[in-house]
């Protein structure tokens, strides 16, 4: 169906379509024509939508501030896990992992050589020197918000902390690389160039993600790649940056007795950090902050 400029646009703003997205696809028309890899409409979030993840957002930081105030050695994953959901619940949302999948608890907790998606458990205590990661999605109203942060516990290595603090830097990098009309590759670019420079890898089997009206949505956002190439990012666009980033190889394996969780090949540690970013016509906006 091709809009007219009089008509109300397809976003959803009430808008007429000549003051709305308009231009936006004039933009993006042209694009397409040179080469370019686009995103579809249903990729772009309209201003409602945008209010309500933040809103979700809202939450999902709330539960990791709470879990910074407490995270502490002796204590085990799984009660961590418990305050992280109570929470959600007490604040009216509702814990997107939970369930998803067969995924059995409300946020993952991966300690050390866990890559991702580790599983809270009653069995795993925390000691000192650990560094571990939590990474909480909440979906409040059908909006959905994804966030994680390291956590080192007591004591670590200079070693431990170097790996955090360079993962949580690839992060920012990539965060700052983001530009609307810019190419969805360079977040990838940044990630790999700044981890590989201080002798990390960059693990390849998973990436970030489009979020928002699901837990997973498109694109899938690489974080090592080529700059220049890969989807334009446009205004509107809602997705994760999640670098995980390994103290040796970038091979991982997945734990074949839970199914989940995902380890480094060779043992060594492994660090990540996550935010949900919104496209600016100007910029872009850390929804999770
Ligand atoms: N929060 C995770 C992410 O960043 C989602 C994990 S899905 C689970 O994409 F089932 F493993 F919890
Ligand atoms: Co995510
Ligand atoms: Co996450």
């Amino acid at each position: 169906m091709i809009l007219n400029r009089n008509d109300k646009c397809w976003c959803g703003s009430r808008l007429k379509y000549k003051n709305c997205h308009l231009d936006f696809d004039k933009k993006l028309e042209a694009l397409k024509n040179q080469g370019c890899i686009v995103p579809t409409r249903n990729l772009i979030k309209s201003k409602e939508q945008i209010e309500g993840i933040r809103k979700s957002a809202k939450i999902n930081n709330g539960l990791l501030d709470l879990v910074s105030e407490n995270i502490k050695e002796g204590m085990t994953t799984e009660e961590i896990n418990k305050l992280a959901h109570e929470y959600t619940i007490s604040q009216g949302g509702i814990p997107a992992t939970l369930n998803y999948d067969g995924f059995p608890k409300s946020i993952c907790t991966s300690i050390n050589d866990e890559v991702c998606h580790g599983i809270p458990s009653k069995d795993v205590v925390l000691k000192n020197g650990d560094i571990i990661n939590v990474d909480a999605t909440t979906i409040l109203n059908g909006y959905y918000s994804d966030a994680s942060r390291m956590f080192m516990i007591g004591e670590v290595t200079d070693k431990a902390r170097k790996i955090v603090e360079i993962t949580k830097e690839c992060l920012n990098k990539a965060i700052e690389s983001v530009k609307p009309w810019g190419f969805l590759g360079d977040i990838g670019a940044v990630i790999q160039e700044y981890a590989e420079s201080n002798g990390y890898s960059v693990v390849r089997d998973f990436g970030g993600h489009g979020v928002g009206l699901n837990i997973h949505e498109e694109p899938f956002v690489s974080h090592f790649g080529i700059r220049g190439t890969d989807m334009i990012l446009a205004p509107g666009m809602v997705f994760t940056i999640e670098p995980m980033i390994n103290g040796g190889s970038h091979e991982i394996f997945i734990d074949e007795d839970n199914g989940w969780t995902a380890f480094t090949a060779d043992g060594a540690l492994s660090a990540q950090w996550e935010h949900t970013i919104l496209v600016t016509e100007d910029g872009i906006e850390i929804i999770s902050k």
